[in-house]
Formats: C-alpha cells, sequence, structure tokens
C-alpha cells in the first residue's frame, strides 16, 4: 500500500478544509489506514477544536521553530474516537494569538526553514513513525502566502476546496491556473457548501481538474462548530455520502502508489 500527502487548500477561508481534513481522516482511519493531520493553517489553526479533550505536550509551530521533536507533538486520537482498523494522530498549531502573530512575521529565510522542517516531517511521519503513517493530511492556510506554497509543495495530491461563489471561483482559477500548473502533485477541485441553485453542469465544463464532488451547504453543519459527521449525523445523511464517496475516490489514489 502506497503514502501520500495531501494538501487540503482554498483560496478563501471558511471553505470546509479542517471540516475535511478531520472527517475525511477519520473516515480513512476506519478504513485502516494509519493518518496524521497537521494543522498548518497558522493564521487560523482549528483542527484542535474537532479533538476537544486532548492537549499536546507542544505544538507544530515549536517543532517548526526546532524547539522540540515531533514525538512530542503528534497526539494519538484513535481511541478517543473508537476507531478500531487505523490509527488517526493529530498535530495541533499554537492558537495563542501572540505566537499567530510572531509566525507572520517570519522572512523568506524563515519560510525556507519550514519548507525544510516540513519535508523532515513528511519523511518522519511515512517512514520512521512507529506506526508509519499511510496519508497525511495538511490542513492548509489558505491563499497564496508563503505557507501554503510550503504544503502545496511537499503534497503528492491537492485538493482545492471552493464553494462556488464568484469572488472564490475567481480567485480559485487563478490558483489553479497559476500556483497549481507549478506543482507536481496530482490537484482535485472539490466543491462545498455550494447554494441549492448551483450549475453543477457548469463547474464541470469550467475546470479541467477532476472533481471529487460536489457538497452543498447544510446548516445543520453550519451549526457545529466542529462536527465529525460520522459521529454526529445520520449514517444515511447526504453529507456523510458524500464523505464516503470522497475518500473511496482518495483510496484509489492511495492504492495506485
Ligand atoms: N457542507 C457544509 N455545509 C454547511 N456548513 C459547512 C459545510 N462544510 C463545512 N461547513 C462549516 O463551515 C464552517 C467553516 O469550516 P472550516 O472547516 O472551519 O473551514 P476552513 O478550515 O476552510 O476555514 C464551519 O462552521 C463548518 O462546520
Ligand atoms: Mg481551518
Amino acid at each position: 500500500m502506497g503514502k501520500i500527502t495531501i494538501a487540503i487548500h482554498s483560496y478563501k477561508g471558511g471553505t470546509g478544509k479542517t471540516t475535511m481534513c478531520a472527517n475525511l481522516g477519520y473516515l480513512l482511519a476506519n478504513r485502516g489506514y494509519n493518518i496524521c493531520i497537521a494543522d498548518l493553517d497558522f493564521r487560523a489553526p482549528s483542527l484542535h477544536v474537532f479533538f476537544k479533550h486532548r492537549h499536546p505536550r507542544a505544538y507544530i509551530t515549536d517543532y517548526l521553530e526546532d524547539k522540540t521533536g515531533l514525538n512530542s507533538v503528534l497526539l494519538d486520537q484513535t481511541k478517543n474516537l473508537n476507531i478500531t482498523k487505523g490509527r488517526l494522530f493529530t498535530a495541533f498549531s499554537n492558537p495563542n494569538p501572540s505566537e499567530i502573530t510572531k509566525l507572520l512575521s517570519k522572512d523568506k529565510k524563515a519560510q525556507m526553514k519550514v519548507l525544510k522542517k516540513l519535508i523532515e516531517m513528511n519523511q518522519f511521519l511515512h517512514d520512521k513513525f512507529v506506526p508509519n503513517i499511510d496519508v497525511i493530511f495538511l490542513d492548509s492556510s489558505p491563499g497564496l502566502m508563503y505557507d501554503s506554497i510550503n504544503s502545496l509543495t511537499i503534497a503528492d495530491v491537492a485538493i482545492l476546496i471552493m464553494r462556488g461563489d464568484n469572488l472564490d471561483t475567481q480567485g480559485s482559477t487563478l490558483l489553479l491556473n497559476d500556483i497549481y500548473t507549478k506543482i507536481d502533485g496530482k490537484v482535485y477541485v472539490l466543491l462545498n457548501k455550494v447554494q441549492k441553485d448551483f450549475n453543477i453542469a457548469r463547474a464541470r465544463s469550467k475546470f479541467k481538474q477532476d472533481i471529487l464532488n460536489v457538497i452543498p451547504c447544510y446548516c445543520e453543519i453550519q451549526n457545529h462548530d466542529a462536527l465529525i459527521a460520522s459521529l454526529k449525523l445520520p449514517k444515511n445523511h447526504h453529507f456523510n455520502n458524500c464523505l464516503n464517496d470522497v475518500v473511496s475516490k482518495l483510496e484509489k489514489e492511495i492504492k495506485k502508489r
């Protein structure tokens, strides 16, 4: 079985990146894969909200600044979530506002160092960590800043999530044409939180990239802060069906490697 790193990215914030990382990671772990989700959205860390009851000894931001090793950053969420087949680990980013401000002032040289540390993290998790991680999800910062590019650079697969409104579509198209064409990995588009009257056929003709799914905007999801859908929504809820469909497509991608 192959090992894969998947960057989840978007042009705008609030498209559902963290929701997707947490849910796809959870579902793949339930299918027997060892998963690590790393919060690389340093400006708006939120992965920790999905896994409320656990606090790490250190944050991924400490690792990137050479203050600690990855072992003190990783938390095993497997038992918490009653996952029986695979394992699920998280690496949270420091949500403390003063730490966020510090990170934002990093210059280009410091960003290059972050990239080097991310490459090392990728190799460590896939090859040295016990258990070896099959799938790493990178919950990336939105937009075009260095930290987004860093995470796209180390990914084998990039998933660009968009809502499909005009502004988001324009920005996402720019990313797909200018940035994504320069990266090596496979690129998917995932439409999430689309409105009822969304024209799916038009979207499919607009993007040459594979569209993983088109997921409607559900009030019952919007009203949850941090939702692992298969734990809270009815099994046959359309959102769960969409997530399972995306997971099956990703599984094919994993098995190719
Ligand atoms: N399909 C959906 N329908 C409605 N709300 C959604 C959907 N997907 C995600 N959300 C909600 O959108 C908000 C932003 O999601 P989040 O994953 O935090 O976005 P991001 O990480 O891209 O900023 C959250 O309240 C989340 O529950
Ligand atoms: Mg987020």
